[in-house]
């Protein structure tokens, strides 16, 4: 599989949760470089375990710096986290019941990463600069 390229457009302008996007990422990586080398099932389920289990430190962090600005789309986007965080699960099973190839299984994360990071996560980052711009006038 190839190398999945960082994009500026991850960025929403807060270097804890940027620095969080690219460690997601090359996480989201090195899942594509065990694939890429043949790696086992043991090998595969270790790091996709990291994949979601950074994912959910990622996502209570992003929860709390909403809740800090009063982000007024708290819930819809708390119920966005939650169901990727199930989806993951449910996906891993087909895959260990041989339903879903890794490669799939792989290029559907890094296509929800990349719609929710641009679609859903830069509403944040642009709401708090809107506020800050508004309290700086
Ligand atoms: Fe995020
Ligand atoms: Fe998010």
């Amino acid at each position: 599989m190839h190398e999945i390229k960082w994009l500026s457009a991850y960025q929403i302008g807060n270097d804890k949760i940027d620095e969080q996007h690219e460690i997601f990422l090359s996480l989201v990586n090195k899942l594509a470089i065990d694939v890429r080398n043949g790696e086992g099932e043991e090998q595969i389920h270790t790091t996709f375990s990291q994949i979601v289990e950074f994912a959910a430190f990622h996502f209570s962090d992003e929860e709390r710096l909403m809740q800090e600005h009063h982000f007024p789309e708290y819930e819809t986007h708390k119920r966005l986290h939650e169901k990727i965080i199930q989806t993951l699960g449910e996906y891993f099973v087909l895959y260990q019941e041989g339903q879903l190839a890794i490669e799939d299984l792989v290029r559907f994360i890094v296509n929800w990463f990349a719609r929710h990071t641009v679609c859903e996560d830069s509403k944040i980052g642009n709401f708090i600069a809107e506020r800050s711009v508004a309290r700086a006038i």
